[in-house]
């Protein structure tokens, strides 16, 4: 036998007056008895295998890697940190599982000072024996009913209550307050409840009670309770374990080895759910046939065989069981038994603790036998004081072994070779059987040598851990209540969008008309998309978008090539003079010639040029006003095509032949129309957001001619310029626009476009931060920077294929220390600042689809949308939503966007094709 083998023996040794081999009792009877105890020893080694399978069988699980058996669960119970102590208020518990056929109610006050601990006060209910096995619905009637019945006779008048549930079964959780029930355990069997989220089925119950307002806040397992209940100041307690009516423990375990959970660093409770350990190598040579019968007899038959060797609610099942066998078999009482022998579960908890007392003479469990309709001689009762040690000592033994494993699997996860750890201690087997923790000390010592254990018995039962858990919960709740308060005016019904839509219709027909409006639907003497006969050589220059770009584009019976070079405009250029800015764009197109061996020639040149230009002509565009973050001097009211052309005469080496200026949105539109003939609108939405569209030339008051086409530049980013859009702008709109170099100009554009969401949500953090509810309530340099936040981190954040701890890293490369609670919300802000950008956005293009299906007085139209623009081509949902809403907003257009993959440069080259073409007509 191994070293700790002997600890089988403890059942002889420490049961005083054990009858010992010479006793004056009959041969056979100590045999038989003997055969029965031998059963319930457990060698060193078995235990060994335990620890080592458990062990096994839990990293499996955390892996997610459980086989088809109901293995351990390992069920994260989104606690993620031990309390601090700091937390405070009133509390109501509602306890139900832990116990047996009990519910508890508790009412615990948290002071938030060391310390200074106030006593809960309690009541218990007992739980009618068909309610533990009726309806669902009745047990959760039930318990709102004693709740009322306790709250009662204390002074708590009409306030809200928070309350944290204790509901001590295996469940899915998947919240504070979200948890699922997988299966009944222990003497539970209550219908419809499983598979359902609990906390739903108790907020119900006391909505259909109806007596007080109470918010079910959190819901934690009885082990979870036990463990944040540690009285703060002894060390951190990182386990907490049960042996009540059923068994089982939970630990902090490394949130990075859970696969379950999107999460890779910090910690989180797990509850074990040990009780299921089945993994027959291991308990099959443990279990006797008297586990099997329970097993058998029980109301889950096959389920929870671990726990059935140790939890309360079996141990005295287990003790009647062997008695009734010994009865039978002629070695106790005579040969007979009684009704209450055969009567299953009539042997309690409470029975075997009393009779295993080692101080409870034989007198004293001869009273509890008596008690108990038998009819004990006078060796029995030392006899039947065996049988309770023995089935005891095996539970605290085994309970050991569970137990160590855990220790094993701390010490491999936190790599430590000696662990210090506290162990927290809660239910009726440690309450009422001393000698459970002595047996279960001193196996653990042998079984974990290396670690050093402190048992603490639990405060309250757990009742202290379930408000501790609820105080933070509740702190949670009311963080997303600020939360969702914050974006609600981020959310917008569709009656706002088509009010907005329509708004945007009336100021397009005003500003068509030469009226007032805030958008200045100018034309752009483009007069038709292209029809494919376009040939030729051209440049092209492309400004203000994220890139500037010159292009060398040839347009061939083939099909398009391009070869453009990127070229940046430092900052400084572009807020700096206009000849500087200009000057720096023809030394660009220099360089470009000479890479491209194009020195000397003078093709005709397109300029893309993204900034609202009256334009009297294709090569004439004065220049309204910059947008976006542009601000050179002395180029608002001047023609841009003379700028530059002024510039290329400034530097006199080049010629070159500028023949047309567009705005992106129509070189977009053009680029796009050369694959697709319906293609009749345009859009951007990148750096900012514009759209433009072919009108009747009837409808256009500032050009002469009534009948074809014109495509109008809607300069839509200045919709709501005249305040038409003030309804919708919020007190972030309001702070980024304030911070702008153009306040109170381009409203659309700055709820919509790239430049802008960013630093929306930069003003949203910084609030939330405020209110504490992001980021610990700590302002961080990092976050008063202003574009910071950039709007690519809204498209990396929100993509569905990104983790939440990748966002996290985002987050905090940015310099922001946060927690994945944090990153959750960060995410939440990104999607609702985004999806209001899209949905916005949407009911622009509906306003200009419907306005060209009414011109044309059609039923339907069919029309493509060429798009271009980085948030809108690198945003996962931001083309979907812009969709979605256009079809909602205009179910009478089917409208398809297409993506423009070769840049606006392209259609530039294309409109300077056709007055090419045009020119050489009318020269001919
Ligand atoms: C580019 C076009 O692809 O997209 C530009 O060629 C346009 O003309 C730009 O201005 C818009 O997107 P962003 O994101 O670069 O502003
Ligand atoms: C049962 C339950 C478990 C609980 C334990 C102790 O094993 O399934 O959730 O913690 O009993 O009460
Ligand atoms: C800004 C410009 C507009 C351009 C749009 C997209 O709104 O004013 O002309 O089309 O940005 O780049």
């Amino acid at each position: 036998m191994d070293s700790i083998g002997s600890l089988g023996l403890q059942q002889g040794e420490g049961a005083p007056g054990c009858p010992q081999e010479g006793l004056p009792c009959p041969s056979n009877t100590s045999e038989m008895v003997q055969e029965c105890l031998q059963q319930f020893k457990v060698t060193g080694a078995q235990l060994r295998q335990i620890q080592t399978s458990l062990l096994g069988s839990m990293e499996q699980a955390l892996r997610g890697q459980a086989g088809p058996a109901p293995a351990v669960r390992m069920l994260p119970t989104y606690v993620g940190s031990i309390p601090h102590g700091t937390e405070q208020g009133d509390f109501v518990v509602l306890e139900l599982g832990a116990t047996g056929a009990s519910l508890r109610v508790l009412w615990v006050t948290l002071t938030g000072i060391e310390g200074h601990k106030v006593e809960p006060r309690s009541q218990e209910f007992v739980i009618p024996q068909e309610v533990m096995l009726g309806p669902g619905q009745q047990l959760f009637d039930f318990a709102a009913r004693c709740l009322s019945e306790f709250l009662d006779v204390l002074p708590v008048g009409n306030q809200g209550l928070q309350l944290g549930f204790s509901f001590s079964f295996p469940c899915h959780q998947t919240g504070l307050d979200k948890s699922t029930l997988i299966s009944w355990t222990k003497g539970f069997k209550c219908s419809d409840v499983e598979g359902q989220d609990v906390v739903q089925l108790l907020r119900d119950a006391i909505q259909r009670q109806g007596a007080y307002s109470i918010d079910v806040v959190a819901v934690v397992n009885d082990t979870v309770g036990t463990m944040m209940g540690c009285e703060p100041g002894v060390g951190p307690c990182e386990v907490g374990l049960v042996v009540d009516t059923g068994t089982n423990a939970c630990y902090m375990e490394e949130a990075r080895h859970v696969a379950v959970l999107d999460e890779d660093r910090g910690r989180v409770c797990i509850s074990i759910e040990w009780g299921s350990f089945s993994d027959e190598g291991a308990l099959g040579p443990v279990q006797t046939i008297f586990d099997r019968t329970l097993d058998h007899e029980s109301l889950n038959p096959g389920a929870q065989r671990f726990e059935k060797m140790i939890g309360g609610l079996y141990l005295g099942e287990l003790v009647r069981l062997v008695l009734a066998h010994l009865a039978q078999r002629g070695a106790l009482f005579g040969g007979h038994t009684s009704p209450v022998l055969r009567s299953q579960g009539s042997i309690l908890l409470e029975h075997v603790a009393e009779m295993e007392d080692p101080s409870a003479g034989a007198a004293r469990v001869h009273a509890v036998l008596q008690d108990l309709g038998l009819n004990p001689k006078a060796s029995d009762a030392e006899w039947v004081q065996c049988v309770c040690v023995a089935v005891c000592t095996r539970a605290a033994q085994l309970c050991a072994a569970a137990l160590a494993a855990v220790l094993s699997r701390l010490q491999h996860s936190r790599e430590q070779q000696a662990l210090q750890i506290a162990v927290a201690t809660g239910g009726r087997v440690f309450e009422r059987h001393p000698r459970f923790l002595s047996v279960l000390r001193e196996t653990v010592m042998l079984l974990a040598p290396d670690c050093n254990v402190c048992f603490i018995p639990s405060v309250d039962g757990g009742g202290r851990g379930v408000a501790m858990v609820t105080a933070v919960a509740a702190r949670l709740a009311a963080h997303r209540r600020l939360l969702e308060e914050t974006l609600a005016p981020f959310r917008l019904t569709r009656e706002q969008l088509a009010e907005v839509q329509a708004q945007m219709r009336e100021a397009m027909a005003k500003g068509l008309q030469g009226e007032a409006s805030s958008l200045r639907m100018l034309p752009t003497y483009v007069r038709a998309t292209p029809d494919g006969s376009e040939r030729g050589d051209f440049l092209a220059l492309d400004l203000g978008g994220t890139n500037f770009r010159v292009l060398l584009v040839r347009v061939a019976t083939g099909g398009v090539q391009i070869s453009s070079q990127i070229y940046s405009i430092p900052e400084c250029v572009a807020q700096g003079s206009g000849q500087q800015l200009f000057d720096h764009i023809v030394d660009c197109i220099v360089d470009f010639q000479q890479k491209q061996g194009l020195s000397g020639q003078s093709l005709p040149l397109g300029f893309t040029f993204s900034f609202p230009c009256r334009q009297m002509g294709l090569d004439q565009g004065i220049l309204l006003n910059w947008t976006k973050g542009f601000n050179a001097s002395d180029c608002e009211g001047q023609d841009v095509v003379c700028l530059l052309r002024e510039a290329i005469r400034r530097r006199q080496a080049v010629e070159l032949n500028v023949v047309a200026i567009v705005n992106d949105t129509v070189g977009t539109m053009m680029s796009c129309g050369y694959e697709d003939p319906h293609c009749e609108v345009g859009l951007i939405v990148g750096t900012g957001t514009n759209a433009c569209y072919m009108e009747e030339l009837r409808n256009v008051a500032s050009v002469d001619g009534d009948s074809g086409q014109m495509c109008i530049n809607t300069e839509w980013g200045a919709f709501g310029d005249d305040g038409s859009l003030s309804m919708l702008s919020t007190r972030f709109d309001a702070c980024v626009d304030q911070a702008s170099i153009n306040p109170g100009k381009q409203r659309f554009e700055k709820m919509i476009s790239g430049m802008y969401l960013g630093e929306i949500v930069r003003h949203i953090l910084l609030h939330l931060t405020s209110l504490g509810v992001l980021f610990r309530g700590q302002q961080t340099q990092r976050l008063q920077t202003r574009d910071i936040f950039k709007t690519k981190f809204l498209s990396e954040i929100e993509s569905d294929s990104l983790a939440l701890r990748q966002v996290r890293a985002i987050l905090e490369d940015l310099g922001l220390p946060l927690t994945s609670d944090d990153a959750l919300m960060v995410l939440e802000v990104c999607q609702a600042v985004s999806k209001r950008a899209a949905q916005l956005c949407g009911a622009g293009v509906a306003a200009v689809v419907e306005k060209i299906r009414e011109n044309r007085g059609l039923e339907e139209l069919t029309i493509s949308v060429g798009v271009d623009g980085t948030l809108y081509k690198l945003h996962p949902h931001f083309s979907s939503l812009v969709a979605a809403t256009v079809r909602e907003l205009a179910p009478r257009c089917v409208v398809t966007f297409l993506q423009s993959e070769d840049g606006s440069g392209k259609g530039a080259a294309l409109v300077t094709a056709v007055a090419c073409r045009l020119a050489q007509r009318t020269r001919v």
